[in-house]
């Protein structure tokens, strides 16, 4: 691959604890993922991008990091996970590690240290007041310690947030990006990558944060082809774009894609607007769907609202499964023709839907338990993998995964979709087969199609012609080489998506 792997990259994301399990103690860990290698260069991705695997309380699934130079031993080792690198990059996929700069964990030696000494408190945000601010998982952001003072911690109390204004900070997380790529990762994600600075009255977006990610692309430049990529929910593009000026971070998740309702003007807006974000800065837009953190696709998509937001308002409200799976299999190809990368999450290629009926009992995310329980957690998107078999645990490993799995996913394992030419799978491995020698980079064409209707052009004369609208919509010239759904006696119906080649 060139230097500029990542701009066209497909990159699958893996949740660790929910991938597969390969000593059976019903959690996710490296052997699992190490075994299932093969189903993922069949797949036709490019690149793995996995949740953090460090050390970890897994107070938030391991985005309380207790060690970034280590491995969870409950997913392996340090030595397993060069393996894994090794195996992976014999196979031609990249790998993608989380960094986590805005916090850390009550467990880190240097939270342990500065608990014990108040003199060792300039790496944290201690302060002898807390101030009026909320965590994002909900109730306030300060936690107070024995001996009086109070800790800042934008998520759950036990990350707590580093300061970034002490400059130990910086050459921290400067050797830590170079211990990975020394180990030979190809890149990092960076988890929450606007929060780091903070001033009295704002903790999102501060300029200060510019200065830290261009270091970090020289740190990403003294290695061959290393990518950095931003977490980022940020309101205004065009601040938004700013962290992808050519000398900061090569790209970000594009969530305005991923929240947008399945709707043909908004859809058009975004991509429109994704566009011209990132077009005077030279960065390739991506395409997002679901992650960890979100509802699964075939869930929004099948509600009376179809647009995603934080905070679990939706959870629960009726969803028509049949439509929401038709459409995510229509915005799979959508996401696959779009000009840039295009992100995976494990079990999008399988249609999973979310599970809503977790027991409450099992329910892990703090947002869950902080929220009062108003705000069911993101549990329901983190389910285990079905592999195989007709009952659970479906082949994940061991007899209890860490969470149930609907009986229903019988119909959905990875072994009985591969058996099934029509299934999500078969659409995702044949449409990351075609994107890969036709899509990926570029620029797109819009074609002029009716309001209803998302038609483009890409620069290798494939066609992708996209039906939002209620009824069948002719079809232009061309040889079909892929369809989401049936067509109707050569017309695309309602949330269908086709490709075609360009007659002549
Ligand atoms: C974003 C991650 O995706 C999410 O899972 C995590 O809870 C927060 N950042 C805090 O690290």
């Amino acid at each position: 691959m060139s230097q500029t792997w990542w701009r066209g990259a497909a990159i699958y994301q893996v949740y660790l604890r929910s991938f597969a399990d390969g000593n059976g103690d019903g959690v996710g860990d490296l052997a699992g993922l190490r075994s299932r290698l093969p189903y993922l260069k069949d797949l036709g991705v490019d690149a793995i991008w996995l949740n953090p695997w460090y050390p970890s309380p897994m107070a938030d699934g391991g985005y309380d990091v207790a060690d970034y130079r280590d491995i969870e031993p409950v997913f392996g080792s340090l030595a397993e996970a060069e393996t894994f690198i090794a195996e992976a990059h014999e196979l031609d996929i990249k790998v993608i590690v989380d960094v986590v700069p805005n916090h850390s964990s009550t467990a880190s030696a240097w939270f342990q240290e500065a608990l014990a000494d108040p003199k060792a408190r300039q790496r944290f945000w201690f302060r002898d007041e807390p101030n009026d601010w909320q965590s994002i998982f909900g109730g306030p952001a300060w936690t107070q310690v024995a001996d009086g003072q109070w800790y800042l911690h934008l998520f759950a109390p036990e990350q707590p947030d580093f300061n970034w204004d002490n400059p130990e900070v910086h050459q921290e997380f400067e050797d830590v990006l170079r211990f990975w790529f020394d180990r030979g990762v190809d890149g990092v994600r960076i988890d929450s990558a606007a929060l780091l600075f903070k001033s009295d009255s704002r903790y999102e977006d501060l300029d200060e944060v510019h200065d830290v990610y261009r270091r970090w692309r020289q740190v990403a430049e003294e290695y061959a082809e290393r990518v950095l990529i931003g977490e980022l929910w940020l309101p205004d593009q065009e601040r938004f774009a700013l962290y992808l000026r050519q000398d900061e971070l090569h790209t970000a998740f594009n969530f305005d894609f991923l929240s947008c309702p399945w709707d043909p003007a908004e859809l058009r807006r975004v991509i429109d607007l994704t566009l011209t974000t990132h077009a005077p800065v030279g960065a390739p837009p991506t395409w997002v769907l679901s992650n960890h953190d979100v509802t699964r696709p075939v869930t929004r998509y099948g509600r009376a609202d179809t647009s995603f937001a934080h905070g679990g308002a939706l959870h629960g409200t009726p969803s028509d499964s049949e439509l929401g799976y038709r459409r995510a299999r229509a915005a799979a190809l959508l996401a696959m023709a779009l000009p840039g990368g295009l992100y995976v999450y494990q079990g999008e290629e399988l249609g999973l839907p979310e599970v809503e009926d977790l027991p409450d009992e099992l329910r892990q995310d703090p947002m869950y338990a902080r929220s009062g329980g108003s705000n069911p957690g993101r549990d329901g998107c983190r389910v285990p993998l079905p592999w195989s078999g007709e009952e659970p645990p479906f082949g994940f490993g061991g007899t209890r995964p860490w969470l149930p799995q609907p009986e229903s996913w019988r119909k959905l394992t990875a072994e009985a979709q591969l058996a099934d030419l029509d299934s999500m799978l078969n659409l995702y491995r044949t449409g990351l087969r075609l994107r890969r020698d036709r899509l990926g980079d570029g620029t797109l064409t819009w074609l002029p199609y009716g309001q209803n209707v998302l038609a483009f052009t890409r620069d290798s004369g494939l066609t992708c012609v996209t039906n939002l609208g209620s009824g069948p919509v002719r079809l232009p010239a061309g040889e079909i080489l892929l369809a989401s759904g049936t067509l109707d006696d050569g017309a695309l119906p309602p949330d269908t998506t086709v490709w075609l080649a360009s007659a002549g």
